[in-house]
């Protein structure tokens, strides 16, 4: 266990840099200290804004990285930049922290892979659903077995991005925001997967888009895949980037005693004639002020300061990149796919 302090550098100055840059703040032994743009002035005002005291504004991404107490990277860019600057920052030394998706491709994920294996450093992909307070339950409730061996899954994640968020007019585009579930679905995959305690062997996917593509995506913003477990579970995941409803995450994980829907336990462990309610935080918002950022980042500080390896490091979500990167094969080909991959 060590008490060191953590410099930590932010590169992209948008909507998610700030979340990172306010909840670093609030953890102890850690203080923002550069932060990186393509333009100096947004590095700059982003800094002002925050009102860090200390911290130094770059427009090039390798003085950002050679800053003195520059302990951790903090990716906050657009999804076909993170490969680029992960590799650059785990071959400076750093440890990152990686926005969703590392990449939209296997090719780059697997070079961010070995970058970071040969560097040693520590990683956390922003997969934070998982510290959601209805998720962290279910995940317990699942290993104190009150549903037994889970035979069926389904999560989804609908949220309209349109014009009222800033990265809209970027993730529309193709090669930006590569397809439904890499952009933003990824949540629904990575809760399914952590919960259901089993890899996905193999996948059938399917996508479209609504008449008139009124948010004028170049991908179909809806996607809908069939899931079928190594656990020998079956399942489904669905993900809606041009819904208009209020933000919607259902889930329902259905084993031989019990089945747990959101933040609802039936189990027959107990003498149930109803749900039993669980009153806690609900992955209920798209605002990432709502965003369990506190809960992975503290988890991230903590397993640097003890050594143990965090629960989402790269290593650990590598498999929801490979079932992802399936699904897209799977709309292609309207071939059932086998996921890839060994790590
Ligand atoms: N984990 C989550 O729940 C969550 C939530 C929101 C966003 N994100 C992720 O964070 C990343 C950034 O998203 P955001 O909402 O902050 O986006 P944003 O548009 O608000 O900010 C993007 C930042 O990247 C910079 N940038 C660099 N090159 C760019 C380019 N070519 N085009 C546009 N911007 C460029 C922008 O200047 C800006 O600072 C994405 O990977 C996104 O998936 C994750």
């Amino acid at each position: 266990m060590t008490d060191k302090k953590f410099g930590i550098g932010i590169i992209g100055t948008g909507w998610v840099a700030g979340a990172h840059i306010d909840t670093f703040s609030a953890i102890n032994g850690c203080e923002v200290v550069a932060v990186s743009s393509r333009e100096k002035k947004k590095a700059v005002a982003k800094i002002a804004h925050h009102k860090l005291k200390n911290a130094v504004a770059y427009d090039d991404l390798s003085s950002f990285l050679q800053h003195p107490d520059l302990d951790i990277v903090v990716i906050c860019t657009p999804h076909p930049f993170h490969p680029s600057e992960a590799i650059a920052a785990a071959r400076a030394g750093k440890h990152i922290v990686i926005e969703k998706p590392v990449a939209l491709n296997r090719k780059d994920l697997l070079a961010v892979y070995e970058a970071v294996q040969k560097a040693g450093v520590t990683t956390s992909i922003c997969f934070e659903v998982r510290w959601i307070g209805a998720i962290r339950n279910a995940k317990k409730f699942i290993t104190q077995d009150l549903i037994g061996k889970p035979f069926f899954g389904s999560c989804s994640y609908f949220h309209g991005i349109g014009p009222w968020y800033g990265q809209w007019a970027w993730n529309i585009k193709k090669e930006m925001g590569g397809d439904a579930m890499l952009t933003a679905g990824c949540h629904a995959l990575d809760t399914l997967i952590w919960l259901m305690g089993s890899r996905v062997s193999e996948v059938a996917s399917f996508g479209n888009v609504s008449e008139g593509n009124p948010l004028q995506y170049e991908y179909e913003p809806n996607i809908t895949s069939i899931l079928k477990f190594e656990s020998g579970a079956i399942g489904n995941v669905s993900a809606s980037v041009e819904c208009r409803q209020p933000y919607e995450f259902p889930l329902l994980i259905q084993g031989p005693k019990g089945s747990i829907k959101g933040n609802q336990l039936s189990t027959l462990e107990y003498d149930l004639k109803d749900w039993i309610t669980f009153p806690t935080s609900m992955p209920d918002s798209g605002d990432v002020a709502d965003h369990s950022y506190p809960g992975q980042l503290n988890h991230f500080v903590a397993s640097l300061r003890s050594g143990k390896r965090p629960i989402n490091d790269l290593a650990a979500c590598m498999h929801v990149h490979e079932v992802m990167y399936a699904m897209a094969e799977s709309m292609k080909t309207g071939q059932v796919i086998r996921v890839k991959g060994d790590i």
